[in-house]
């Protein structure tokens, strides 16, 4: 008996033990994979002087405008990546891809501690130029590998060696595709799954065998200046060395690349010459919007709010409808921190809320002890989405509007609590008002 009891305090105090380590222990949401375990080791190119944006935007102005109005240029100034990037104890990895080029990193990494990815061993880098830092995702980081600049054309005649990439999506995987396939770790997609909600998206719809294009009016529009179609089938011939995992795209065909259309999307295309006085050429602003940017976001909804047909019981209901007609990833997409709320509100002569509902369109994840992703309620594409409020006609007092307000989140009020975050963390996307009338059928204002 005495042992029996003993055996199970022992069971149970090293459960509490393991529960309490899990509870405590440094979160890993995501896996380091080679492709950027390093930063990029791009060094100035002889004739062209420094590697910062400023001098590539002496010659490329209209880049360098709209680069600059993006949140790749204040990827490390940014104050909710500085942020949190202390809260998680600023880990070198970050910066991978956050300022990717050696020479935005004051340390160097020479080697892991027992093997951990997490906890390099750090030397100081005597490249490291702050000013370099700040400019978060350069031109470098995008544009140069070994000394080339890399770019969307063949054989061009610049003051720099140029080559051609072999298609222009492969720029982005680098950062935008991220991992976590530890067995103690239950994700549904990829910690930053756009990629793979795109191939979801892919799927579900080739099993009713219509082509994306024609479904998203977005994508239809934007390519067809397309730049990349009419190169798309080619091979750049370029080789890259075997140790670092430097290139583009890598562990990606080139197919699959070319229809992941993250740049026809993301880079709206123009004709214009890539430099003042040049040839015009077929090209893509550098703007980059998402998340960070409300018209975007609108961009992407469709959104309708309406009397339903009133029901025989006396009962009024307004329904919201909201699709996302403009992303082939989900809405939001990127950070689980992105969110976005339904707010639908009954309200009272005074403008005050008789009833309110709303609803949360979200990534939920339980963190600790364990990654365990709960449920994934964003918008698919093309896929709507329904939200009601009722109210009954004898309901006392008498209703006088009923209210829609879709707001998107960057991140949620508790996380901004407890990261002493200072800055606006959400905006509306979509507001309308119904008013009822006395003993009318109500219209929209
Ligand atoms: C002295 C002027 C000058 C500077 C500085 C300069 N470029 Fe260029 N670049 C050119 C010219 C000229 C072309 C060719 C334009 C044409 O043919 O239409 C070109 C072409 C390009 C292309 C297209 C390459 C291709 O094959 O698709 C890219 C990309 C590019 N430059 C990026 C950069 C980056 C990044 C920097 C900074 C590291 C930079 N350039 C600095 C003048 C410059
Ligand atoms: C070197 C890494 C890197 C590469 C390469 C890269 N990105 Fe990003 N991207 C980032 C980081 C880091 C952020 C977030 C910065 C922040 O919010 O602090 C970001 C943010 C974005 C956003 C969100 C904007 C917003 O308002 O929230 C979009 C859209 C985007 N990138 C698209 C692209 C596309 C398209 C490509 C390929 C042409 C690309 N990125 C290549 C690192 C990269
Ligand atoms: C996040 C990745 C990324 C960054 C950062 C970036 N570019 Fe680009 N750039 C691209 C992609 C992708 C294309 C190909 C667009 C296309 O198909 O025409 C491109 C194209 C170009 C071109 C060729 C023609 C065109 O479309 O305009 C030039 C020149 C250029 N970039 C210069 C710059 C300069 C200068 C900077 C910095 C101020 C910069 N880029 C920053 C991804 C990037
Ligand atoms: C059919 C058009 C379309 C395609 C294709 C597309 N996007 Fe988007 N993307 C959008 C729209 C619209 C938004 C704004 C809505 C939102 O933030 O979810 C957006 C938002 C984003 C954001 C912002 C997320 C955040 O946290 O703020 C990122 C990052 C992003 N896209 C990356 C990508 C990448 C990487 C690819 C390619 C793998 C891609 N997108 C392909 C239309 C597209
Ligand atoms: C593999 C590349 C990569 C690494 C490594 C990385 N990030 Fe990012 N980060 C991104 C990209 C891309 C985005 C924007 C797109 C999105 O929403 O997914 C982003 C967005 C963010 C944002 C949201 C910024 C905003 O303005 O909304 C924060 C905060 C952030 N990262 C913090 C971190 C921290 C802290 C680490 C290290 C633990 C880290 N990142 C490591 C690529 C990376």
């Amino acid at each position: 008996m005495k042992f029996k009891v003993a055996l199970i305090w022992a069971v149970a105090g090293s459960a509490a033990v393991f529960l309490g380590w899990r509870m405590l222990r440094p979160l890993e949401i995501f896996s380091i994979s080679k492709r950027f375990e390093n930063p990029l080791p791009a060094t100035p190119i002889p004739p062209l002087g420094k590697l910062g944006a400023r001098s590539c935007g002496s010659c490329h102005v209209a880049n360098y405008r709209e680069w600059s109005t993006t949140i790749h240029s204040r990827a490390w100034t940014d104050p909710y990546f500085q942020t949190d990037w202390r809260a998680e104890g600023r880990k070198p990895v970050c910066l991978e891809c956050h300022t990717p080029l050696a020479a935005q990193q004051r340390y160097r990494v020479l080697g892991y501690h027992g093997g951990n990815r997490w906890d390099p061993v750090l030397a100081v880098n005597p490249a490291f130029e702050p000013a370099l830092r700040r400019q978060g995702v350069t031109c470098a980081a995008c544009h140069i590998r070994h000394g080339v600049v890399y770019g969307p054309f063949a054989k061009l005649d610049a003051p720099h060696p140029v080559a051609r990439w072999n298609n222009d999506n492969e720029t982005c995987i680098r950062c935008h595709v991220v991992n976590n396939r530890h067995h103690d770790v239950f994700y549904r997609l990829p910690p930053c799954g756009t990629v793979t909600e795109i191939a979801r998206t892919r799927r579900r719809f080739r099993l009713k065998g219509r082509a994306i294009q024609a479904l998203l009016p977005a994508l239809a529009s934007r390519s067809s200046v397309g730049t990349q179609s009419h190169r798309a089938g080619r091979q750049a011939q370029r080789t890259f060395p075997a140790t670092g995992n430097d290139g583009y795209g890598v562990a990606m065909s080139a197919r699959a690349l070319a229809a992941l259309n993250c740049v026809q999307c993301h880079m709206p295309s123009v004709n214009r010459p890539l430099v003042p006085g040049g040839k015009i050429r077929p090209s893509r602003r550098h703007l980059w919007r998402g998340g960070h940017d409300p018209r975007m976001v609108r961009d992407a909804l469709s959104i309708s709010f309406a009397r339903l047909a009133a029901a025989p019981s006396g009962r009024e209901r307004y329904a919201l409808t909201i699709t996302n007609t403009g992303a082939e990833h989900y809405v939001p997409t990127g950070v689980p921190d992105r969110h976005l709320t339904v707010q639908l509100r009954v309200l009272g002569s005074r403008g005050h809320a008789l009833k309110s509902r709303i609803f949360t369109l979200e990534r939920s994840v339980l963190w600790r002890p364990f990654i365990i992703e709960l449920h994934d309620t964003r918008l698919r594409p093309l896929e709507p989405r329904t939200y009601d409020i009722g109210f009954s006609t004898r309901s006392h007092p008498r209703p006088t509007a009923v209210e829609a307000v879709v707001r998107y989140w960057l991140m949620d009020t508790s996380h901004r609590n407890h990261d002493h975050y200072r800055a606006p963390i959400s905006y509306v996307v979509f507001r309308r008002r119904i008013l009822i009338e006395p003993g009318k059928r109500s219209g929209g204002t």
